[in-house]
């Protein structure tokens, strides 16, 4: 495992570019992405993508224990950072009442929302089994790893 730790942001985002930038079909992108991350970050139970399709949005590609596979916009942490188009860290799940439990491990959790052009495309949604495991450099990873992924996406 490289951990956050052990690899600086930069050279975890360059092997990100590399990835992203290797496969034009947006669901295997999405696939590796997710296997990605779980590798590259230690203590998380549950990452990767809920995609919008014009109503609600739905699971996508992911690592980790089965999940909820619909998500209302506004409804849960993933919900609301879609609705709210900001970057949502909560420090412990168990103290933000519009958390949506998947995985009882889960305590704390980061979601990006992706917004292509504009428009809602999804969110990326990051959960871990320690109370406040997100600092803001990962927190940060997690936004210009968004960032890439948008770059590499043509619509
Ligand atoms: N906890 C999320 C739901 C998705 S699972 O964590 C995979 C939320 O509150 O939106």
């Amino acid at each position: 495992m490289w951990g956050d730790v052990d690899m600086k942001n930069e050279t975890l985002l360059s092997v990100a570019k590399a990835l992203l930038e290797s496969q034009p079909n947006e669901i295997a992108k999405l696939a590796n992405a997710s296997a990605f991350l779980y590798e590259s970050f230690d203590r998380i139970n549950w990452v990767g993508f809920y995609l919008y399709d014009g109503n609600q949005l739905t699971v996508g590609p992911f690592q980790g224990k089965v999940a909820c596979a619909e998500i209302p916009l506004g409804k849960g942490v993933c919900g609301e950072a879609a609705q709210k188009r900001m970057t949502m860290v909560v420090k412990d799940v168990h103290n933000h009442p519009n958390h949506i439990a998947c995985d009882e491990n889960s305590r704390s959790e980061v979601v990006v929302p992706i917004y292509i052009h504009d428009k809602l495309y999804g969110v990326l949604d990051v959960d871990s089994p320690v109370v406040d495991r997100f600092d803001p450099e990962t927190v940060e990873f997690f936004e210009q790893f968004v960032n890439l992924f948008i770059k590499t996406i043509d619509i």
